[in-house]
């Protein structure tokens, strides 16, 4: 933690009680933001989650925030990224006496098998020039029931990892420093110094899952993630390589 204190001071932190979309509202100001500015909410109307579903996200009851990053070496080079977040995202919870949250590719964390946050990477930018990015997080602290019928998963929040939760401002503190400083890494060398921790905390490592692409289904030993975050699945063929998009993951 020292050593993340060390950093170069926090980058604003723009706090909304509500706001359709924190990932929005950093996405309409690319141009006047600077590297690790961030944005906070008790409260989103209009959440956004991957594949382009909503993200329930009701008062008061998640952690709530965006970072924005601009990547000078471009939209390539931010594949991988959202992994790194992941990690990122664990191990401020780790720090914070969370243990037991795990990673479920390509970049949801899961706590006993249900799903505790996800992570929503946007960017924008053109080939050969600097990329903005916005990364985008909900954390479930503690749903109410009703809401949560709404999820259409299964689902955990912070507290079943800890019934005596930290203080919000001190975990969005601890979120955000963790998540500046794995920027700073990512920018200077990738995701390679990621992969490891990736795999410590997989949490289908060895077991036998399914992968969902389109009408296709492969089915294979899950084996974590290479260099570049593509998932590493055992075949009867030998180990394949999936590099995400329009693909899903499940116990097989
Ligand atoms: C997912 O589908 O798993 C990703 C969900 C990401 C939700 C967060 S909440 C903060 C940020 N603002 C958004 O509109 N979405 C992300």
């Amino acid at each position: 933690e020292a050593q993340l204190q060390a950093l170069a001071p926090m980058a604003p932190v723009h706090c909304f009680s509500v706001i359709d979309s924190t990932n929005q509202y950093l996405f309409e100001r690319v141009n006047q933001l600077s590297s690790g500015e961030s944005c906070l909410a008790e409260c989103q109307t209009a959440g956004r989650g991957r594949r382009g579903k909503p993200w329930v996200s009701p008062f008061g009851c998640q952690l709530i925030l965006s970072m924005y990053w601009r990547l000078e070496q471009g939209m390539a080079a931010a594949m991988g990224l959202s992994l790194a977040v992941g990690v990122a995202v664990v191990e401020a919870l780790e720090s914070l006496g969370y243990p037991g949250v795990e990673l479920k590719w390509p970049n949801d964390l899961y706590y006993q098998g249900r799903k505790l946050a996800g992570i929503l990477v946007e960017m924008s930018g053109s080939a050969g020039a600097s990329c903005h990015l916005v990364i985008g997080i909900g954390l479930n602290l503690a749903m109410p029931s009703q809401q949560g019928e709404k999820i259409d998963q299964a689902w955990s929040e912070l507290r079943h990892v800890q019934p005596e939760l930290v203080d919000r401002n001190q975990l969005a503190a601890c979120v955000l420093l963790h998540l500046q400083a794995a920027m700073q890494t990512f920018e200077q060398s990738g995701l390679a110094s990621f992969v490891e921790s990736w795999n410590r905390l997989d949490y289908f490592a060895g077991q036998p899952v399914k992968l969902l692409m389109g009408e296709q289904v492969i089915r294979g030993i899950a084996r974590g993630i290479d260099d570049r975050g593509a998932l590493r699945l055992e075949t009867d063929e030998g180990i394949k390589v999936y590099l995400g998009g329009e693909i899903s993951l499940r116990r097989g």
